[in-house]
Parts: C-alpha cells; structure tokens; sequence
C-alpha cells in the first residue's frame, strides 16, 4: 500500500506544485477565501468526490468513500493568508498588495488537494471513508474557522471518528516529520487594557494622573505574572503589541490603550491568568491614582494530540516515509491554532512537516509569519505520502 501510495503522490506532485503556486499567487484574507474555495472545490469535483461548499463561511468538505462500509477519518487544510506585503521575489509572489501566504496554508491546501488525488485512486478495497476539510479563517484569532465548520455539521454526517492535519514548519528539514502527544501548540487569548487618568499640563503631573506612567508600570508590571506566579516549569508568555495614548509632548495623557496576546499550555493556567492579569493591571493603576480597565477574549485552547493517535502515528511513518522522517518533539510550541477546535470534539493529530531545504543554514531560513517566508516545495511528495498513509492506516486499524 505504501509504495502505491508513493508512486501515486510522485504521479501528482507537478499538480500539486501547481496549485500551490496558483494560490500563493492569489491570496486571501480570512473570511473571504472565494477563490481559493472555488478551486478546491473544481478540483474535488474533477475527482468525482462528493463536495459539500459553504461549510462554516467558505469551507469546502469532500468524502472520499471507500467501496465498503467502515469508519471515517478526516483530513484537515487551513485556506487563509494573511495581511502582509511579500517580499519573497517569487515569480509566483502574491499579486494582491498586502495580502501574503506567509503561513504556508497555500502549501496545505495543495498538499491536502494531492492527497484528495491519490485516495480517490485508492478508492477500491477501501473499507470506510475519508472526509477532506478545507478550512477558512485559521488566522482569525479569537473565533477562528474551525468553530464555524463544526457548527455547520463538518464532524457529522457521516460522523467524523478522528482527524488528521499538517503544518509546514521551517526549523526542521524537508521531509521531516515532528509532532508530540499531548499538547502540541499553546492557547493563544486576547487582551485589551486601558488605562485611564486625568490630563494636566506637562509641567505640572501633580495636578493630573499620568497614563503614560500607568501603562509603562503595567507592562512591566504584567511580565511578573509569568516569572513570579506561574510555577516555573509550567508555561505563559505575555505580549504586549501595541500602545497607544496621549495627546501632545506637554500634557499628561488620560487614556492608553494597550493590547497584548496571551499564551498558555495547561487548561488550568489558562484559566487563572485573567483574574491575575485583571488584579495586576488594576494594582499598579490604583497605587498611581488611575484605573485599568481590562478585557479578556478567549481564543483558540491548547492544541492537544491524542497520545494513542500519537503511537500509530509514529509506527505510520516509520512503516510508510522511514524512520528516520519521524522526530518526536521534546517541547510544544505556543503558536495557537485553531485545529485545537477539531482536537477538542474527537481524537486528533496535528504534525509538523519540516520545509527547510537540506544543507540550508536554519538562521537564513524566513519563519512563519515572515514577509520572506519560502517553504521548500520539495516537501510536497512527503506530506501527500504522510496525510493518505495517516488516513488509510487508519481506516484498516479501526475497521
Ligand atoms: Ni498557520
């Protein structure tokens, strides 16, 4: 099965380049993924999968029915790009200003697209289906896509049993494999704060309450919740992104408004670090004579695998890519994303495929969310191979 499964991923890999090219060069933003939708949709057509469009926005779903009854496995693909200006220099770079696939979801979207190709060839002796997920709006944190599609009944009909996705990731060699059980990715929140005081002469700071200073104490003062109350093998990281206040050089500012992002592994840490945000903020704001107020949005939970998906996984690839292809990850990474949704409603799989060309040194390699970020194509073959053996491995364990 595996060498069938080669041959075929090779038989298409000039298509999936294609593709992949075709969307980086047209990218779009979260919630209007039109094009993009459109293509997938032609192409599972072409194939004679059974399409369902408008999933959850402009989600895509397309089921690969096996000849015989079985259980059903899904594959997952993120569609969105993000508001960025490229600055790759590709031939194929992104022909609408601002708007860059700097995460690698063009990649995804192919990748899962070759998939669709093989497993639709692989159709006969198949016991069980296998449902392909194209997803919109990964990249809108706090909502996400993925609720969208799991309320518009992507996990039903039929009834998803366990799910897999990939991510292209720079740190690690084309080809490469990499995921953990447990948690995988960070929860990734939402904070705004604003602190307010009252506005005086800039001469004069007795007779106001300085916001400037408020927010200056804040940020500095929030960096202590990480080193001084969360334990320190445990995990948090407070950012904050923007600050924004003030009125001219000589007057004391009423009003900043600050935004930052939260991240977090475990669900209980989680769970404390607004009301410890909230008392800190207000703290230091009332200790200076002002006030904070603070408001706290939560996005996407940790993104959890499976640890017995986790296992077959791993036996998976060393049966299919090599052994070598498999690197299991010490750390999770606190990225958020938003497959943590799917990871939470059944048994999921999310993995890493390394995109770093062989040979090329890793600190000139663009990372995620870079205006330069380049993933090497030449992880295509490997990652069609990686989804369509997950998949059928899958249905023939389960069945
Ligand atoms: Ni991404």
């Amino acid at each position: 099965m595996y060498k069938k499964i080669e041959e075929l991923a090779w038989k298409y890999n000039d298509r999936v380049v294609e593709w992949r090219r075709h969307i980086h060069s047209r990218p779009e933003l979260s919630t209007q993924e039109r094009q993009t939708a459109a293509l997938v949709a032609e192409v599972l057509t072409g194939l004679g999968v059974e399409v369902r469009k408008d999933v959850g926005g402009h989600g895509v779903v397309g089921l690969v029915k096996g000849e015989k009854p079985g259980p059903v496995v899904g594959l997952r693909a993120d569609m969105d790009a993000l508001p960025m200006q490229e600055d790759t220099g590709l031939p194929f770079a992104s022909a609408n200003p601002g708007v860059m696939h700097a995460c690698g979801h063009d990649t995804h979207t192919a990748m899962l697209l070759g998939a669709a190709c093989v497993l639709s060839e692989m159709r006969s002796g198949m016991e069980g289906s296998v449902k392909l997920i194209f997803q919109p709006a990964e990249e809108l944190n706090p909502t996400g896509g993925a609720p969208g599609m799991i309320r518009d009944g992507v996990l039903e009909n039929p009834r998803v049993d366990a799910l897999f996705a990939l991510h292209v990731w720079p740190g690690f060699e084309t080809g490469k494999i990499i995921t953990r059980a447990g948690a995988l990715m960070g929860a990734s929140d939402r904070i705004f704060l604003t602190a307010s005081g009252k506005t005086s002469h800039g001469s004069a700071p007795h007779q106001g309450i300085d916001a400037v200073m408020i927010a200056a104490q804040i940020v500095g003062g929030l960096q202590t919740i990480v080193s001084r109350v969360v334990a320190p093998l445990d995990s948090a990281v407070i950012s904050i992104g923007t600050i924004k206040g003030g009125y001219r050089y000589n007057v004391i500012a009423d009003r900043v408004e600050m935004e930052g992002t939260v991240r977090t592994l475990a669900p209980a840490t989680q769970d404390r670090l607004p009301g410890l945000i909230e008392r800190t903020a207000q703290g230091i704001a009332r200790a200076l004579g002002g006030d904070c107020e603070v408001k706290y949005v939560r996005g996407y939970p940790p993104t959890m695998n499976d640890p017995d998906l986790f296992r077959r996984v791993s036996e998976t690839v060393a049966d299919s890519l090599g052994a070598e292809h498999f690197v299991a990850l010490d750390n999770p990474d606190l990225g958020g994303e938003d497959f943590s949704f799917f990871a939470r409603e059944r048994p999921s799989l999310m993995a890493w495929i390394g995109c770093r060309p062989a040979g090329k040194d890793p600190a000139e390699m663009a990372v995620l969310h870079n205006t330069r970020f380049c993933p090497d194509e030449a992880c295509f073959p490997w990652g069609v191979r990686f989804l369509t053996s997950c998949a059928l491995d899958f249905l023939k364990k389960k069945a």
